[in-house]
């Protein structure tokens, strides 16, 4: 598999078709919730627009689209869901930059959101985009409301005490108590693997993929949710290797090739199940070789 650095697959993924109706669909939604605006809610509408539209990459909106493709459908029944899965990622990103969390002034280049609105904003924001979701399912999924439940209850696991709030807070706590490298793998598992993994299941699953095809989807999703962070870990780590991160552990090297080994897994999971020449593959290889 070549997986050398490529920079037109990055920029045939960042700049794909499908996220400029991803970008309309949320900008507008975002929009509907300020016509109920007043003078008490413009300063939260600002601040949650502020976070959602400043150069995320979308991966996680980007899996689920991807994956309509490759399996020849209309991705638009995934829009809500994907939706949904962002505005979760972004307030995952605000309440992390919170000085009581790790005290971030930058993001995507930018003033972090409580350095531009206040760190209460910036709260309510987060809280704003962690419940705004369950509305978005219910509602746009009522009309097929087993899979409305399934999506609720699996992002709510993914997003809980025993999901991306369990590896928040076993980041938080391993600055007084240093983790092992498998407890830092399961650190990254949860505080991101949670989420990427859910996404990718869900679409799938608002997909109409076979039952026993959905197993598959979740291990994908967990070797992607896991190979995220880890490539997250190696390009913090060009400038200098943060105490207690996996570079730092086990060194940059085995890291790399940690990546590679789960990259490799993944494409040969796609393979697997008639996807190997998919936007899924190019999605794998981009987390491989990407920059930022
Ligand atoms: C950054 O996520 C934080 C992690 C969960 C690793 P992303 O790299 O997806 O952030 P944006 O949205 O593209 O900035
Ligand atoms: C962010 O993790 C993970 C979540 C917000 C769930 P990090 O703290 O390691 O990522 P950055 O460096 O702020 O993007
Ligand atoms: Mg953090
Ligand atoms: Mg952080």
């Amino acid at each position: 598999m070549n997986l050398m650095n490529n920079k037109s697959n990055s920029d045939f993924i960042l700049s794909h078709p499908s996220l400029t109706l991803f970008n309309n669909e949320i900008h507008s939604y975002i929009e509907s919730l300020s016509v109920i605006q007043s003078k008490w809610s413009s300063s939260i509408i600002e601040s949650i627009k502020y976070s959602l539209f400043s150069g995320g990459k979308r991966f996680r909106p980007l899996l689920g689209l991807f994956l309509a493709q490759d399996l020849n459908c209309d991705c638009q029944k995934l829009i809500p869901w994907l939706m949904a899965v962002e505005m979760v990622h972004t307030y995952s990103l605000i309440h992390d930059d919170l000085p009581i969390m790790d005290n971030d002034d930058y993001r995507r280049g930018k003033p972090t959101n409580h350095k531009v609105f206040g760190e209460s904003i910036a709260l309510l924001a987060g809280d704003a985009l962690a419940s705004e979701p369950f509305y978005i399912i219910a509602k746009k999924y009522e009309s097929t409301p087993n899979i409305a439940l399934t999506l609720i209850q699996e992002l709510a696991l993914a997003m809980g005490v025993n999901g991306m709030v369990k590896g928040q807070s076993i980041d938080m706590m391993s600055k007084v108590n240093p983790l092992t490298e498998s407890e830092t793998l399961e650190m990254h598992k949860l505080k991101t693997g949670a989420l990427i993994k859910v996404t990718l299941f869900g679409s799938a699953l608002i997909l109409g993929v076979d039952t026993d095809k959905l197993i598959t989807f979740k291990l994908l999703g967990e070797i992607i949710g896991l190979s995220f962070q880890i490539k997250d870990d190696l390009l913090d780590s060009t400038d200098h290797i943060e105490v207690g991160s996996l570079p730092c552990l086990i060194g940059s090297n085995l890291t790399e090739k940690l990546l590679t080994q789960l990259t490799n897994d993944g494409l040969n999971l796609l393979e697997k199940i008639d996807l190997k020449s998919s936007l899924l593959h190019q999605l794998l290889v981009y987390n491989h070789t990407r920059s930022h």
